[in-house]
């Protein structure tokens, strides 16, 4: 009765956390237009090379970082390719759309000053990079929705380090020397974790449901309602990269053939380690984006 009774209050005060957390989310910058923008296109099935070329056209950097990452080895093209128009020609406006939803949203992750460190940074890349190549393997019908949603999972992570310094500071020195994880230690130090965090936001700036929930349950893959398989791949995708070392949390001895996500995918140990051997000449070959 009374461990009842302590759990509720727990979550209560846990809620009021959370619930002191989004009020101070107001102070947070909201989601640069261009990234606006370009989610705007991600969903309108009837956008047109032409929105994409004026949309793209406002950022002089953009366009340089769309057009550095459909001539990367990420998508094998034989001639190189100079203009988003042609990109489109080559790769379909689908794929063009969601290269144009990955640099913008890279870029915030990657710029803004206080909102997150290289090592984060890092880990979003890699956890990209392996969640477009698990999509790939499963055969998920939307394999670019897959690697945003690899590169936004943490989005949750810079928004606790800007709002509940230094106590966070404290958390990321614990896991870069071993001690524990993430979403462990921010369950036990907050009530919540970067998850419940990054979906909030992901909600805020109104992505996609499956962008959300993907975010929101990358800890806890099976319990997603309606987005388990995307959820699945995007938990997957960060497991690699934490065993590849990627990032503030590292575990070498991570056994990914035994974790609930592979056996959702039905993914055994010789597909997963083709998978890390594919993902790593990958980030190999995308390190020239950074
Ligand atoms: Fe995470
Ligand atoms: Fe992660």
């Amino acid at each position: 009765m009374q461990s009842t009774m302590t759990r509720v209050r727990n979550e209560q005060d846990s809620s009021v956390n959370l619930a002191a957390l989004i009020t101070k989310m107001k102070d947070l910058p909201p989601m640069p237009v261009v990234v606006m923008r370009a989610m705007e296109m991600c969903l309108d099935p009837n956008a047109s090379i032409r929105n994409l070329q004026l949309v793209i056209s406002q950022d002089q950097a953009l366009s340089a970082k769309i057009l550095r990452i459909v001539n990367s080895a990420m998508y094998s093209l034989r001639r190189e390719v100079s203009t988003v128009s042609h990109a489109v020609a080559v790769l379909g406006l689908e794929t063009v759309k969601s290269v144009i939803m990955a640099a913008s949203v890279d870029g915030v992750l990657r710029n803004a000053k206080d909102l997150g460190t290289k090592l984060m940074s890092d880990h979003s890349w890699g956890t990209a990079i392996a969640a477009r190549a698990v999509a790939r393997r499963v055969r998920y019908e939307n394999v670019e929705e897959a690697m945003i949603c690899g590169l936004m999972h943490d989005i949750g992570k810079p928004v606790l380090l800007q709002n509940l310094h230094p106590q966070y500071c404290e958390i990321i020195s614990g896991v870069y020397g071993g001690h524990g994880n993430f979403h462990q230690s921010e369950l036990l130090a907050f009530g919540f974790s970067h998850a419940h965090v990054g979906a909030m936001l992901a909600r805020k700036w109104n992505f996609p449901q499956q962008l959300a929930e993907a975010v929101g349950y990358h800890h806890s893959p099976l319990t997603a309602p309606s987005f388990r398989q995307l959820s699945c791949i995007v938990n997957l995708a960060d497991l690699m990269t934490i065993s590849m070392g990627i990032g503030f949390e590292k575990n070498k001895d991570l056994a990914l053939e035994k974790q609930p996500s592979a056996e959702f995918l039905k993914l055994n140990q010789a597909a997963l380690a083709g998978l890390i051997t594919e993902t790593k000449l990958t980030i190999k070959a995308t390190a020239n984006l950074k």
